[in-house]
């Protein structure tokens, strides 16, 4: 729950007590807000800002930054150090290790952490690989894909961990075809990428996953820059590498980002979803039914479940006023989307899960402005299919511990489940 430290600010993070909702705070900073003064981890405090309308705002705004260098750029997550580390002899030892001497030293911003006029130069180069249209072609690859693990979890059935059998197989599979790396190291993948998102784990301990996937694409990058290969970093290397406007550091950075963007945040939601499927049976009832509200069912999920809570950051750049509220340069900014997207301005029933509702595009669950994601296409298509096929083919899928058994990330920037038994 939300405390109030000595300041008498609320406090963020807070825990989310149902899974599907943001914390119960972060609706009262709404009803004091739009724009209200928290306190963060480390004596630090930022401006939060929760409703729909002062969001889009301000993520629009030219005077605002992404680089999380800035002192005083809001990190409700700030990284834990090794004392403080969980009681785990194997995770003291790791946080303990240097990063690979290979990929050592600091890594590059990446593509998320800049600001314009850079990060619209090489945002342009990743648009046309992410379009509607290019993702439209990937359908059957992704529906064959989808059909194939749902195929190995009947054979092996009839139980299966849905997280690693079927949610994070999908994004996984799916991102490293697009990138043109195997898949057979997605384990590799996952734990690295679960690593970087993790609360528990410590800086050291996320440098060196961060480094490890980056060695590995450097690796990867390298021999395409030989022999260009056709895939997303196949075509940056004819198009932008070999030109000069792409150098080598910034397209292994590019990878990694690719890689981890859509790893947690579509597993999760595939995961959550499901579980609010069978949470409420009128709307699995719906997605079976009704085509329309299954296309639409991928924005209601990521509106309803908004997984990470308080994601998105931001500092200053200069004073202004903003809906009543003087802004100093250098102030700390967190659009809090979670809340955001249950604003009863914005939405009828806000609280609800509806996947028929008409007013759900208008979400920030992608969130919005220049750094709006640049995934969302992908992950539209790669959520409705997941959901779609899973209950066409396992008509019968249930739970198969109570739900009070299900092991929810509270221990992750991106909240979900660390596993789900499922039965049918
Ligand atoms: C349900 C799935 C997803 C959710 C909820 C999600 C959410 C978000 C959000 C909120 C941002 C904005 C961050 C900010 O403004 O600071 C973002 C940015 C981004 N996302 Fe996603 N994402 C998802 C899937 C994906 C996928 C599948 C990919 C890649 C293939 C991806 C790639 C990116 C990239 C590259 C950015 C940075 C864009 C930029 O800075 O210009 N995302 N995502």
């Amino acid at each position: 729950m939300i405390t109030e430290p000595d300041n008498g600010l609320p406090q963020v993070p807070a825990a989310r007590t149902c899974p599907f909702s943001p914390p119960r705070e972060y609706a009262l900073l709404r009803e004091a807000g739009p724009v209200t003064q928290v306190a963060l981890p480390g004596d630090k405090h930022a401006w939060a800002v929760t409703t729909l309308a002062a969001v889009r705002e301000l993520l629009t705004r030219p005077d605002i930054s992404s680089n999380p260098q800035h002192p005083n750029f809001p990190e409700p997550f700030p990284d834990v150090e090794a004392e403080e580390a969980p009681d785990d002899a194997e995770n003291a030892a790791a946080a303990e290790e240097e990063p690979d001497e290979e990929g050592g030293g600091e890594p590059l911003p990446q593509l998320i952490e800049m600001d314009p006029p850079l990060h619209t130069v090489y945002r342009r180069m990743l648009i046309p690989e992410l379009t509607v249209k290019r993702v439209k072609e990937l359908r059957p690859g992704i529906q064959q894909l989808v059909d194939g693990l749902i195929d190995d979890m009947l054979a092996k059935g009839p139980t299966a961990d849905l997280v690693s059998a079927y949610s994070l197989a999908i994004p996984s599979a799916v991102i490293c075809q697009l990138l043109g790396i195997s898949n057979d190291s997605h384990h590799f993948f996952q734990t690295r990428t679960e690593t970087v998102v993790s609360r528990a784990a410590t800086s050291a301990e996320k440098l060196t996953a961060y480094m490890e996937l980056y060695s590995f694409l450097d690796v990867t990058v390298t021999a395409k820059e030989t022999e260009p290969t056709d895939d997303i970093l196949g075509r940056l290397v004819t198009k932008y590498f070999r030109t000069g406007e792409l150098s080598h550091e910034m397209l292994v950075s590019t990878a990694v980002l690719l890689l981890l963007a859509g790893h947690e945040t579509t597993a999760n939601t595939i995961s959550l979803g499901v579980l609010a499927f069978l949470q409420y049976p009128e709307q699995l009832q719906a997605l079976r039914e009704d085509p329309a509200a299954a296309v639409n069912s991928p924005d209601e999920m990521v509106r309803f479940q908004s997984l990470g809570d308080v994601d998105i950051s931001r500092t200053a750049t200069a004073d202004f006023d903003f809906q009543g509220t003087q802004i100093k340069n250098g102030d700390g900014l967190l659009p809090i989307i979670s809340v955001a997207n249950r604003d009863p301005e914005a939405f009828d029933h806000p609280d609800e899960l509806d996947i028929r509702r008409e007013d759900t595009r208008h979400h920030v669950g992608f969130g919005y402005g220049p750094h709006q994601c640049l995934g969302q296409n992908l992950a539209r298509v790669e959520l409705e299919i997941a959901y779609r096929t899973l209950f066409e083919r396992i008509p019968g899928l249930r739970l198969a511990v109570p739900l009070d058994e299900i092991r929810f990330k509270n221990d992750s920037q991106i909240f979900g489940v660390h596993s789900m038994p499922v039965t049918w």
